[in-house]
């Protein structure tokens, strides 16, 4: 399969898109279209998801109002895996930005994030030598249809922006933006770190990294080469951190997960 941002030449982002009224999941859907071999650049979209995913196993509540959107890519193996994330969590804050008035920061690895409030979620599967790069963004989400303990950290951009916004306008925003984020990505990482580590949000601050090993404190400084968080402990040593939960341990709020 031909990845356009691997081959050097800009990715082509939204054909053939399907849209669904409701499923499971778009990354499963997604998953089925590799395997029926569609190309990079695939989309699946759903209005509402039944067993919506987020990262470290959670569910993904998928209400109808939000975008929820898989896109299959075929990055070269040979690429920083690590920095593809990071890159997709600055598309997508690019393109909440083009509705909302920022600005969008992220959340290490790649929550994205407006006035202390989660806009949007990213969860990144592979499925053979395919990527699926799942988004969820709220778009015109009502914070009462969410789950409480969802609704007291999360925002939706019609919310911010005071008025009705399209999914169809920022699906096409969307799609743009990650062509030209996964094009950079492809061609090397320091265009990627330098605009992702702009929008760091924790850089600085006291934090606590939920992950498989015993909880890391320490203060963050922001990412090394491959997109790992680095967290300064304590005794001065330098943790790195590839897959985890981070929380700001005081701060304005805690939005993370
Ligand atoms: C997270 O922040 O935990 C990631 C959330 C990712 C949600 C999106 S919605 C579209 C796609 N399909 C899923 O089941 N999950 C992702």
């Amino acid at each position: 399969m031909t990845a356009g941002a691997a081959t050097g030449q800009a990715a082509r982002l939204g054909w053939p898109l399907v849209w669904v009224g409701e499923l499971g999941s778009t990354n499963d859907l997604a998953r089925l279209l590799v395997g029926a071999g569609c190309p990079e650049g695939a989309v699946v979209v759903a209005d509402r998801q039944t067993r919506g995913r987020g990262r470290q196993g959670r569910a993904w509540a998928s209400p109808s109002g939000g975008l929820w959107c898989s896109v299959l890519l075929y990055p070269s193996a040979d690429l920083p895996q690590g920095l593809l994330s990071l890159a997709v969590a600055v598309a997508v804050a690019e393109t909440a930005e083009q509705f909302v008035p920022g600005p969008a920061r992220i959340r290490w690895p790649n929550d994205v994030e407006i006035a202390g409030r989660k806009v949007a979620g990213i969860l990144i599967e592979t499925a053979g030598a395919a990527v699926v790069v799942g988004v969820g963004i709220n778009v015109g989400i009502e914070l009462q249809v969410m789950p409480p303990e969802v609704a007291a950290r999360a925002g939706s951009l019609h919310l911010i922006a005071g008025r009705p916004i399209e999914r169809r306008a920022v699906l096409e925003a969307l799609l743009a933006r990650l062509a030209d984020r996964y094009s950079a990505w492809a061609a090397g990482g320091e265009a990627v770190s330098d605009a992702w580590s702009s929008r760091d949000m924790l850089r600085g601050t006291p934090v606590a990294v939920l992950h498989s090993g015993p909880a890391i404190e320490g203060i963050a400084e922001g990412i090394n080469r491959e997109g790992a968080l680095r967290i300064r402990t304590a005794t001065g040593a330098i943790r790195q951190v590839v897959a985890g939960d981070v929380h700001q341990i005081c701060g304005p709020s805690d939005p993370s997960g």
